[in-house]
């Protein structure tokens, strides 16, 4: 069948194969997110009202502890939580010091990562509650039922499908009756790229990250109603995250100085391309392009 020309443009999943595999970027680009934050947290802040929007690491633990709120654990003497997707554990670190008695797993494709994550947690006292596993969060081969809450903290872009369906899935058998699910990324809203420039951009910015194809907003939500979640409720985040995403051009020139032109690490390909990724985010980013931050929860039923 003949695809309309509005439909070509707005087919983001028909991309080429990312050129540099998930785990290499992230072994290679993985030091460099030092320059982010120095907890590791590999994600966007969450402002306040009242905080102090240069205060950057500040904001970047907000959101974890924003992603803990919505999994409301408050009442269960010993949680059991997992993370799906979680970088260097900074955010189950986070969570090890507000949760005494949770008992903590983290999964990442990433072996780099998992060694390096081991060590932090030494670092921090809190290796033996924290624990970081090499694994799969579409198939994660985790006994089912066993989590009272799970949560995707801008790993579930890398999942594949528009509706991140096998993610979604799996978050659900892992969940025991009554678990939480809270998934905070970037999605496209069901919207148009104002013009190929942009939807050039999109792919590109995909290609930096190793993303597939983000999720779309509407599609992802169905897939949730669909596997029998409820209480579904999406955030729009946009606004929250702006301050920290503020942060990227200072953060990229200081990169520059420091690393790149006085470093003594070999720039490669996967450390130019998260170089590149975050200054052409506002490019395809609301208000100028389809792509908005949100925090979705749902519970299962
Ligand atoms: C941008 S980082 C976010 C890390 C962490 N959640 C944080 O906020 O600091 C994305 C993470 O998703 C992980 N990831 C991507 N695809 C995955 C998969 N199929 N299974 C497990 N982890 C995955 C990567 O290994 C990486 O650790």
């Amino acid at each position: 069948m003949e695809l309309t020309k509005a439909a070509r443009e707005f087919m983001p999943h028909r991309i080429e194969a990312p050129r540099i595999g998930l785990e290499q970027y992230y072994s290679e680009a993985g030091p460099d997110y030092a320059a982010w934050s120095r907890e590791f947290n590999m994600h966007f802040g969450y402002y306040r009202a009242g905080a102090n929007p240069l205060h950057r690491e500040a904001m970047l633990e907000q959101m974890n502890r924003e992603v803990l709120a919505r999994l409301h654990v408050d009442g269960v003497r010993e949680p059991k939580l997992l993370d799906l997707g979680c970088g260097l554990g900074a955010t189950l670190r986070s969570f090890a010091h507000r949760l005494p008695n949770a008992c903590l797993l983290g999964l990442t494709r990433v072996p780099w990562q998992v060694e390096q994550a081991h060590a932090l947690n030494h670092a921090a006292g809190c290796a033996d509650r924290v624990r970081v596993i090499q694994g799969d969060y579409e198939d994660t081969m985790l006994p089912r039922g066993c989590y009272d809450g799970a949560y995707a903290l801008e790993s579930s872009c890398h999942a594949h499908g528009a509706d991140k369906g096998a993610l979604l899935a799996e978050a659900y058998r892992l969940l025991r009756s009554g678990g939480r699910l809270v998934v905070a990324d970037g999605f496209l809203e069901a919207d148009r790229f104002c013009c190929a420039l942009q939807r050039r951009i999109y792919l590109k910015l995909c290609e930096c990250w190793v993303i597939e194809e983000l999720g779309q907003l509407h599609l992802f939500t169905a897939r949730l109603e669909q596997l029998g979640f409820a209480d579904i409720a999406v955030e729009h985040l946009q606004l929250r995250v702006a301050p920290s995403v503020a942060h990227i051009p200072w953060v990229t020139l200081k990169f520059l100085l420091t690393d790149v032109v006085f470093g003594t690490r070999k720039m490669t390909r996967a450390r130019w391309n998260n170089v590149l990724a975050p200054v052409l985010l506002p490019l395809v980013s609301a208000p100028l392009g389809p792509l908005t931050y949100c925090m979705i929860t749902a519970t299962k039923h």
